[in-house]
């Protein structure tokens, strides 16, 4: 999968997606990551991206030129163009596997008050949040994203069932997992995941699993 990203930030990005599961899935050749900096496509003196907006407000808004050039260049013919932005679609495990799917995305990195809204209308393919906060800018929100993607493609983790078995891959909360020691300040691993019974072990991480979730989190079911 290739990742490009823009923003005016890139020093963000080195440090999370140069370490563990993603640092070994671009060592794979997984993950084709590039970032590029927003800046390199203004092309006046002082290299402006952004300016007020018409009407009045607060802050700063981030101009369309910059981006749409920098859009254009990048993108490939099936490229997915998605801005980073809290008024977009939520976030969530079905979109990290629908992304998983694409060969080649293109996240846009929001800074200061946001974008221009043409670049809403006329660049985008999509528009994701990562939750109902404001995040100072998009840079956090892209990481998120490419780690929850990276970690779906073929051969990023090491044991391919993971990811099956994780929290939300079946619309389900993760049942409760221990280690060792078997028992641990007179705490005690239930004794079911010691029986070595493998089909009453299934069963009881059926029935946590439900019952976690259905106490945490009942809009998943
Ligand atoms: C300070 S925010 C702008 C907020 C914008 N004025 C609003 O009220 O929706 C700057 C940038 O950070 C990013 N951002 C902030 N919070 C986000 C979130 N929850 N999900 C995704 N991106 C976010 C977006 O790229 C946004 O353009």
């Amino acid at each position: 999968m290739k990742i490009d990203v823009l923003t005016l930030f890139p020093a963000m990005f080195a440090g999370p997606l140069d370490e563990s599961i993603i640092k070994r899935a671009r060592q794979a050749g997984l993950l084709d990551l590039s970032v590029h900096n927003l800046r390199d496509y203004a092309h006046n003196r002082h290299k402006t991206v952004d300016d007020r907006p018409f009407g009045g407000g607060p802050g700063m808004l981030l101009k369309p030129e910059p981006i749409f050039e920098a859009v254009e260049k990048l993108a490939r013919e099936r490229t997915r163009v998605i801005l980073l932005s809290p008024a977009g679609r939520t976030f969530n495990q079905a979109i990290a596997r629908e992304l998983a799917l694409q060969d080649d995305l293109l996240l846009v990195v929001g800074h200061y008050e946001g974008f221009d809204e043409r670049v809403r209308e006329h660049l985008a393919d999509d528009e994701l949040s990562i939750g109902d906060y404001v995040l100072t800018n998009g840079a956090l929100p892209a990481m998120v994203i490419i780690d929850a993607v990276t970690r779906l493609l073929p051969g990023a983790l090491g044991d391919e069932q993971s990811a099956c078995e994780e929290s939300f891959s079946h619309g389900l909360l993760e049942y409760p997992q221990y280690t060792r020691p078997a028992e641990f300040r007179q705490w005690k691993v239930p004794e079911v995941l010691l029986s070595g019974n493998h089909a009453e072990i299934a069963a009881w991480r059926a029935q946590q699993a439900k019952a976690r979730t259905w106490e945490r989190r009942p809009d998943l079911l």
